[in-house]
């Protein structure tokens, strides 16, 4: 990987942080801050783009940067803040607004998918959301954008807009942002259907591992966790159709970086219950240590907040200068 990209990333804080949120994101994160330059961000503007309620939404913004910090971000070497606290994200999505076209933002599935039938009613938040998006990036001057499959269309509009406002304005200022989707693990399947993503928003809790769960609850979620009757494979084709043990395969895989044939190697033709047993204390081993610390600091908000604020503080610093450079582009007067 080159050494010299500048990472942006965002996560909204919209509750029950899961493995899937781990494996496919937070876990990133952490090996991304060793070489390279890292910006991270819970984005709330991004948030209220759909109803919140604003007391959960303070406490789930807490409750992610805990997380965050928990699973190893580290504060001194890079940035951890919020998206609201520093406006110059807001502003320079207002300039892109003007950049970025109808047509565009027609195509992202994202808001098909989130507006649904009631598109008439939906919040123009959440139409024009990719547009924020890309002046979180933008603003930096990120190149490397590290997400989930799903918000790959995302960083592609803002490379997209970033071209255009070079074009339009005749500059080089904006390099073109790629998106940077890690891992194997970056589909993590609902522990009670293997067919299901699995997701915060799913009302049955046992359906997912949540980072707030200690040891006890992560034992019995992973008991109860839906498998077959048959023995664990002793080769690839034997997992056909199995969605319940390839995923509880795949989880094992990814906590302990390993690969497919090595994970049937080690288990082939025994017991489901020997299996999960491993998978329990492996999945303790890694994520208790971060549940402890995630409560530790969940106790102590004031700790928290300074974080965050030293964290906004630098990103409005670092920022500061790109947005004058754009609105000098544009024909801003800076009085
Ligand atoms: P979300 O919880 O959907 O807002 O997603 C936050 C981050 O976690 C994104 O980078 C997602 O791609 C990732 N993520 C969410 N659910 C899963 C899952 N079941 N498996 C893997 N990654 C996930
Ligand atoms: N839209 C992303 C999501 O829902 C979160 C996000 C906001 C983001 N701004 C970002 C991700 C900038 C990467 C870069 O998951």
């Amino acid at each position: 990987m080159h050494e010299n990209h500048r990472i942006f990333s965002g996560i909204q804080p919209t509750g029950n942080l899961h493995l899937g949120n781990y494996l496919g994101a937070l876990r990133n994160w952490v090996s991304l801050q060793n070489d390279h330059e890292c910006i991270f961000c819970v984005v709330d503007m991004h948030a209220i783009t759909v109803w919140q309620d604003p007391i959960a939404l303070r406490a789930q913004t807490r409750e992610v940067a805990a997380a965050l910090l928990a699973a190893g971000i580290d504060t001194k070497k890079h940035i951890l803040f919020t998206q609201s606290q520093n406006p110059n994200h807001a502003q320079l999505a207002w300039i892109l607004n003007c950049v970025t076209r109808i047509g565009w933002l027609n195509r992202m599935t994202q808001f098909k998918e989130k507006a649904g039938k009631n598109r008439q009613n939906s919040s123009v938040g959440l139409y024009v959301y990719p547009n924020l998006m890309s002046a979180d990036i933008l603003v930096y001057k990120a190149t490397r954008v590290p997400v989930g499959e799903d918000q790959k269309q995302h960083v592609e509009l803002a490379r997209d807009t970033a071209h255009k406002f070079n074009n339009d304005y005749g500059v080089i200022t904006f390099p073109l942002p790629e998106p940077l989707i890690l891992g194997s693990a970056t589909r993590v399947m609902s522990l009670r259907d293997g067919t299901k993503k699995m997701s915060k928003s799913d009302e049955l809790d046992y359906s997912r591992i949540n980072m707030i769960d200690d040891a006890d609850t992560i034992n019995l979620k992973l008991r109860k966790a839906k498998t077959d009757s048959l023995p664990m494979p002793d080769n690839e084709n034997e997992l056909i159709d199995r969605p319940e043990a390839i995923n509880l395969l795949n989880i094992w895989i990814e906590l302990s970086n390993s690969t497919r044939e090595k994970a049937i190697l080690h288990f082939a033709g025994r017991q489901f219950f020997e299996f999960k047993k491993e998978l329990i204390e492996l999945m303790i081993s890694i994520l208790g240590p971060i549940n402890t610390e995630m409560k530790r600091y969940l106790m102590d908000p004031a700790t928290i907040d300074s974080f965050l604020k030293n964290g906004a503080d630098r990103a409005r610093e670092l920022s500061m200068p790109i947005l004058a450079e754009v609105e000098n582009i544009v024909g801003f007067l800076h009085i």
